[in-house]
């Protein structure tokens, strides 16, 4: 039997798990980190702290399942996107690592936009317009604002790519996460000489790109003595975090999506053609299956707007849940399932930290619309998780004007574990809804080590060896009432697009 390492540096923390062929998780360890807001909008992690969660885990991982690390067959990497990594020629970190969420390069994006000689010259290229999470942004501020530092240096990697490096001295990256960087041509899967020549960057200073299953590197003999791994064991390319999860829940072939509610909320489909939407609305990214993409909604505050909701007004709940030993989501979805469809009226836009898809505006926020003095908290539970179905309804309707049509929708992510929630999303998307046994990205990039370790013949393969889906929920006779509220709350951005600019400007 062989066993396959996943390792996924995410941002509240590195998940490490040691799975067997069949996909099933021997044994899993999260190390946790903080992130640094120095400003208003600024987010930024110490790279150092990624690398000894990595350590940590995987010295735990070995210790507790008692694995002979000779019978690792391959590892895989995945991680947060986007995050500029920067380090000098002696691999030294130069500056903390801007990450995905830090919002700094407003400024940047539009200059980057017009160094393109517009946004439809990006867009073809990078499939996607200049965005504020994306790394070109953030390589662009520190060229105009930390000279000094651009001037020094000699290399510039995402964040699960510096591991990649740590693990076995190697600069590289592969496709699905370096589309993020915004500097890959997304169609034809390189760097693009265009982008990189117009936006003043090196092409010396980027790692070599390969495919998510390939080989990029061996485990070296000073890693191996730091962590117990052997020396000589392959890494490959592995994913971004979304990718990575695609592989882990199954969605690598044209027809198959998943809707993940964490922290934010993705809508995710697989595409065998590129796909572009040409407003940019949605991004296109290579997708971990070679030759594939993958096209992606964004609903920025999906999780984040229940747990806004729970720590400011619930409480009640949450005292209520820690003497009966439940979570409060638990006795918050009780309370939910007794609160009409349509929360009596009442209706909640999710945009607490701003939106990507489909507004892509920074500048709108949150709100509550319609409330009356017989609205209850339940019902404003409602309408939050309402508003959020509506807002991820509103990714996964681009992907029909975008000719994707999807037969298999997949749901993952704390939020999944409602059945309210998925119920809310069967009905509004038209189609099943199955949960997902299984550990997300770290296992879709441990089956990506497994393709290129030859213990599987190919991505699809892997996934049919490992994946299992377990309850399924269908559209039911509530459907036609969510859908009728749903036109009724795509008005309502439209109408207060106008007051956000103003309130932004206060
Ligand atoms: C994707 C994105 C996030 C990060 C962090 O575009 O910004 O999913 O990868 O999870």
């Amino acid at each position: 039997m062989a066993y396959l390492l996943g390792i996924d540096i995410g941002t509240s923390g590195t998940k490490t798990a040691l799975f067997n062929e069949k996909g099933e998780a021997l044994a899993s360890y999260t190390g946790e980190y903080g992130m640094a807001q120095p400003k208003n909008g600024w987010a930024e992690q110490n790279p150092q702290d990624w690398w000894e969660a990595v350590v940590d885990g995987i010295r735990a991982v070995l210790g507790k399942s008692r694995v002979d690390a000779g019978d690792i067959a391959g590892i895989g990497l995945s991680g947060q996107m986007h995050g500029l990594t920067m380090l000098d020629r002696e691999d030294r970190v130069l500056r903390p690592a801007i990450i995905w969420c830090d919002q700094r390069t407003a400024v940047e994006c539009a200059e980057i936009e017009e160094l393109m000689g517009g946004r439809d010259r990006l867009i073809a290229i990078t499939a996607n317009p200049a965005l504020t999470g994306f790394t070109a942004g953030k390589i662009r501020w520190v060229q105009k604002h930390e000279p000094e530092i651009y001037e020094k240096c000699a290399h510039m990697l995402l964040p699960k790519d510096y591991i990649r490096l740590k693990l076995t001295g190697e600069y590289a990256t592969e496709v699905s996460d370096a589309s993020g960087m915004q500097l890959l041509d997304v169609p034809n899967r390189c760097w693009s000489d265009e982008v990189l020549h117009k936006l003043g960057i090196d092409k010396s200073l980027l790692g070599k790109v390969y495919e998510s299953p390939e080989i990029t590197g061996v485990i070296t003999k000073q890693v191996a003595e730091l962590t117990g791994l052997k020396a000589g064991t392959p890494v490959v390319g592995g994913a971004g975090d979304n990718a990575a999860a695609a592989v882990g829940t199954g969605v690598v072939r044209q027809g198959r999506a998943f809707t993940t509610i964490g922290t934010s909320g993705v809508v995710f489909a697989h595409t065998d053609k590129v796909t572009i939407d040409p407003l940019g609305r949605a991004h296109t990214f290579c997708c971990a299956v070679p030759g594939a993409w993958h096209v992606m909604g964004v609903t920025q505050a999906a999780g984040l707007s229940l747990k806004w909701f729970r720590d400011t007004l619930c409480e009640s709940e949450i005292a209520a849940a820690k003497q009966m030993g439940v979570d409060p989501y638990d006795l918050m979805n009780k309370e939910v399932a007794q609160s009409p469809i349509g929360a009596n009226r009442l209706f909640y836009l999710p945009y607490l930290m701003g939106e990507r898809t489909p507004h892509l505006d920074a500048d709108c926020r949150g709100a509550f619309i319609g409330l009356n003095a017989i609205h209850q908290k339940r019902d404003m539970m409602r309408a939050v998780m309402e508003g959020v179905a509506y807002s991820l309804k509103d990714c996964q309707s681009l992907f029909g004007g975008m000719g994707l049509k999807i037969v298999h929708m997949a749901a993952c992510g704390g939020g999944s574990k409602s059945p309210v929630w998925r119920q809310m999303l069967a009905d509004l998307y038209g189609c099943d809804i199955m949960t997902v046994k299984g550990e997300g990205p770290a296992l879709g990039v441990a089956l990506l080590a497994g393709v290129g370790a030859k213990v599987y013949s190919s991505v699809p393969e892997a996934c049919d060896a490992a994946i299992q889906y377990g309850d399924r929920q269908s559209p039911d006779a509530d459907a036609a009432e969510y859908l009728k509220n749903y036109e009724f709350y795509r008005t309502l951005y439209p109408a207060l697009k106008n007051a956000y600019a103003e309130l932004a400007k206060l």
